[in-house]
């Protein structure tokens, strides 16, 4: 009976600590760039060309999976900090036609009306990007599996890279890499959000651009968006309106030659009760090992209404209460 007890007390001493350096480990601070991120139970995050939604008190980041049979996954967070995986949302289980399917750049917003949440991604079938399609999903509760709806070409036109933006007054645009990824299309979606009503615009013919990522901010709309060169980065560069079907401005630089070796996927707005700041959202592809990529976090800074910024800073600590970011260099 005694050597029970003597084992068991060797068995909490050695466990307790162990558990606490554990849960410490997975409990994160700051963010720091470029390295591997895990969730709280300290896995990797796999969420790639990821988008984010605010929902309650929750910040939701739904991105490409790639593992296991699985396309989108889901993580939320109330801090920007600390990830939880609530679940796989696309699987190729999800539909027949996505037996042999690649999904990137998965985005999902709310409608009110319908009161479900819409995702449009890129659709590609088989193994090249000539298929060149959107694809629309949607589904009652963020954290469960979405229906997937069709893939398609809006309008006829070849669909890569592509975003997804909510205007204030519950208009939807998706906009996507077009003509062999020559042209940069924008079209309105239907009230419901599960189609395209009409082919807006096509911004900077001939530009050559993708991963499109936008914001609003003040007066003005913020476009960020990057050379076509695969996986590897290039210079991002920027354009604002004052109305989002234009004019648009000239590309403006932002970032260094390779975004700090970087890509676009989103701007997420983090309101506070002293600020909003906005957080360049980017992913640090690993073209060879794809599960190798990482993300990359950083705030954009604006002086005066359309001057935008982003330097490099090697750890970031969003404080979602006050809208604050901090920056650390080590
Ligand atoms: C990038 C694109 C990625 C992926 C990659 C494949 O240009 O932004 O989402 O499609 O090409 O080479």
């Amino acid at each position: 009976m005694k050597n029970i007890f003597r084992v068991w007390l060797v068995i909490l001493f050695i466990f307790l600590p162990l558990g606490k350096i554990m849960s410490e480990h997975n409990s994160a601070d700051v963010v720091s760039n470029g390295v591997e991120w895990r969730d709280i139970n300290g896995n990797v995050i796999n969420a790639h060309g990821g988008g984010f939604l605010k929902v309650g008190d929750y910040y939701y980041w739904i991105g490409e999976n790639r593992k296991n049979g699985v396309f989108v996954s889901c993580y939320r967070s109330k801090d920007l900090l600390n990830w939880e995986f609530r679940g796989d949302l696309l699987t190729r289980n999800s539909h027949p036609t996505l037996d042999k399917a690649n999904i990137e750049r998965p985005k999902v917003i709310y409608n009110e009306k319908t009161k479900k949440f819409v995702m449009w991604m890129h659709y590609e079938y088989g193994r090249d990007y000539s298929y060149a399609r959107a694809a629309v999903a949607f589904s009652d509760d963020i954290e469960e599996p979405f229906t997937f709806l069709k893939s398609f070409r809006p309008f006829g036109n070849m669909s890569r890279d592509c975003t997804l933006f909510k205007d204030s007054d519950g208009t939807a645009y998706f906009f996507s890499s077009a003509r062999e990824n020559y042209d940069m299309c924008m079209y309105r979606l239907t009230d419901d959000y599960l189609d395209a009503k009409e082919h807006v615009m096509t911004l900077w013919p001939g530009g050559h651009r993708e991963a499109p990522a936008l914001v609003k901010r003040g007066n003005y709309y913020f476009m960020i968006t990057s050379g076509c060169t695969g996986w590897d980065p290039n210079q991002a560069k920027y354009a604002y309106a004052k109305s989002i079907t234009g004019p648009w401005s000239e590309l403006i630089n932002v970032g260094d030659s390779t975004t700090f070796d970087s890509q676009s996927t989103f701007i997420l707005p983090v309101e506070g009760e002293r600020e909003t700041s906005y957080l360049y959202v980017g992913d640090r592809w690993d073209g060879t090992h794809y599960f190798n990529s990482k993300y990359i976090l950083l705030p954009l800074k604006f002086y005066g209404e359309t001057d935008m910024q982003l330097n490099w800073a090697e750890k970031v600590v969003p404080n979602v209460k006050s809208g604050e970011v901090a920056e650390l260099s080590n």
